[in-house]
C-alpha cells in the first residue's frame, strides 16, 4: 500500500490549487491591492534603528500590549471589545474556520469574493457553499438568506467592501443576515480605509454572532503580515486558544508599533490612493469598450472585450494586473486593477486603452 501523499493527504486538499502569486519581477505591480508607496527615507531609517534593537534571541511577547494599544487607537476600537492578532488577516480566517469546524459544519459566502474563505473552509474540513452575487455584483440578499436557512452555516463571510468586486453591500442587509444566521458572521473589512467610513465596527458586541476582521496590509504594511480580529471577549477567548503562541514575530511587532506611531504617513498615502481611484475611475469611463464597476476599495474591477489578450498586452507593456476570467462565471473577462501611483495609473490607462482599441 502506498505511503505517499496521493494515498495519505485528504482528497479535498489534493483537489485544491495553492494560492497563486504571480511573478512580478520587473513589472509595475497592480495585481495585489498593495499600497504603491514606500516609507519616507527618514522613517525607514528610524525603523531600521528600531529593528536593530529588537531582542531577536527572545520570543516575542504574545500579548503584544504596545501593538494592540496602537491598533486600538488607529482604528478607534472601543475598550469593551478585544483584539486578536494574526500573521496577516489570512491567519485569522483560518483560526475562525478551525474554531467552528464541527463535523458536518458548513460555511456560506457570497461569490465571487475572497478566495481564502473557501480555501480555509476546505483546509479545516468544513463544507462550503458559495452564493452568487447578482450580475452587477450587488448582494442577492434573498438568495443568501435562503442559503443560510437551508445550510444552517456555522460561519458566514461578508467582505465589506468585497474583493474582487470592490463594492459595499448594504449595511442593513448585512445586519439582517447577522440576525438570520444561526452561526457566526464575520465581516472582513480588509479595505475599510478606502470605504469612506463605511464599517460595522459599531455593531460588534451588539449581536452575539458578529465578528470583525481587519488588516494593516492595505494601509501600506502588507510585508509585515499583521491582521486582527475584533470581537467580544467571549469570542476572542476561544479563538485565542487556536492562535499559535508566537504567530506575530518580534520584528513585525516593533515595526508595527513604530509605523502606527507615524500613522499620519499611512493615512496621507491612503487619502492619495482614494483621490487617485476617483481619477482612475473617471479615465476608465472615458475608454470605450470598458465596463467599470464601482469601488470603495483600493482597486477597480473592469470588464474588457477579451481579458486574456488585455492582460497579456498590459504585461507586454510592463504592467501586472489580475485576470479573473475563468475563476467565476460572473467574472467573465474581468480584470482587477489595483490603484497605483498617479504615474503608474497613467501608464495603465494608456496601455489598457491601446489593448481594447
Ligand atoms: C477581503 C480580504 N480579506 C483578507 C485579505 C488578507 O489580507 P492579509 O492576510 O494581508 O491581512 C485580503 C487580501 O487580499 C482580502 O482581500
Amino acid at each position: 500500500m502506498s505511503k505517499g501523499p496521493a494515498a495519505l493527504v485528504r482528497e479535498e486538499i489534493r483537489a485544491l490549487a495553492a494560492y497563486h502569486v504571480a511573478n512580478a519581477e520587473g513589472l509595475v505591480k497592480l495585481d495585489a491591492m498593495e499600497n504603491p508607496y514606500r516609507l519616507p527615507e527618514a522613517l525607514a531609517r528610524e525603523m531600521g534603528d528600531r529593528l536593530a534593537r529588537v531582542a531577536i534571541n527572545r520570543y516575542p511577547d504574545p500579548a503584544a500590549p504596545g501593538l494592540k494599544r496602537r491598533l486600538r487607537e488607529a482604528m478607534d476600537i472601543p475598550d469593551r471589545l478585544e483584539v486578536l492578532l494574526g500573521n496577516g488577516s489570512d491567519e485569522i480566517l483560518q483560526v475562525v474556520s478551525m474554531a467552528l469546524a464541527r463535523p458536518g459544519a458548513t460555511v456560506v459566502a457570497p461569490e465571487p469574493s475572497f478566495a481564502m474563505y473557501r480555501m480555509s473552509a476546505v483546509a479545516c474540513g468544513l463544507g462550503y457553499h458559495g452564493v452568487a452575487l447578482r450580475p452587477d455584483f450587488t448582494l442577492d440578499e434573498e438568495a443568501l438568506l435562503a442559503a443560510i436557512a437551508k445550510h444552517r452555516p456555522a460561519l458566514t463571510w461578508i467582505a465589506y467592501p468585497n474583493n474582487p468586486t470592490g463594492n459595499l453591500f448594504p449595511r442593513e442587509a448585512i445586519l439582517r443576515i447577522v440576525a438570520a444566521a444561526p452561526g457566526l458572521v464575520v465581516v472582513d473589512e480588509a479595505y475599510y480605509a478606502f470605504s469612506g467610513g463605511a464599517s460595522l465596527l459599531s455593531e460588534v458586541g451588539r449581536h452575539p454572532n458578529l465578528l470583525l476582521v481587519r488588516t494593516v496590509s492595505k494601509l501600506g504594511l502588507a510585508g509585515l503580515r499583521l491582521g486582527l480580529a475584533i470581537g467580544t471577549p467571549e469570542w476572542l477567548r476561544e479563538l485565542e486558544k487556536l492562535r499559535l503562541p508566537y504567530n506575530v514575530n518580534a520584528l513585525s511587532m516593533a515595526a508595527g508599533e513604530l509605523l502606527l506611531d507615524h500613522r499620519e504617513v499611512l493615512e496621507e498615502q491612503t487619502r492619495r490612493i482614494v483621490a487617485d481611484r476617483a481619477r482612475l475611475e473617471a479615465a476608465l469611463d472615458a475608454i470605450a469598450r470598458i465596463e467599470r464597476f464601482p469601488s470603495a476599495a483600493n482597486f477597480v474591477l473592469v470588464r474588457v472585450p477579451d481579458a486574456l489578450s488585455a492582460f497579456e498586452a498590459l504585461k507586454g507593456r510592463g504592467i501586472l494586473v489580475r485576470n479573473f476570467h475563468g475563476s467565476h462565471p460572473l467574472l467573465a473577462h474581468c480584470l482587477r486593477l489595483t490603484v497605483g501611483t498617479a504615474e503608474e495609473n497613467d501608464r495603465l490607462l494608456e496601455a489598457l486603452a491601446a489593448a481594447v482599441a
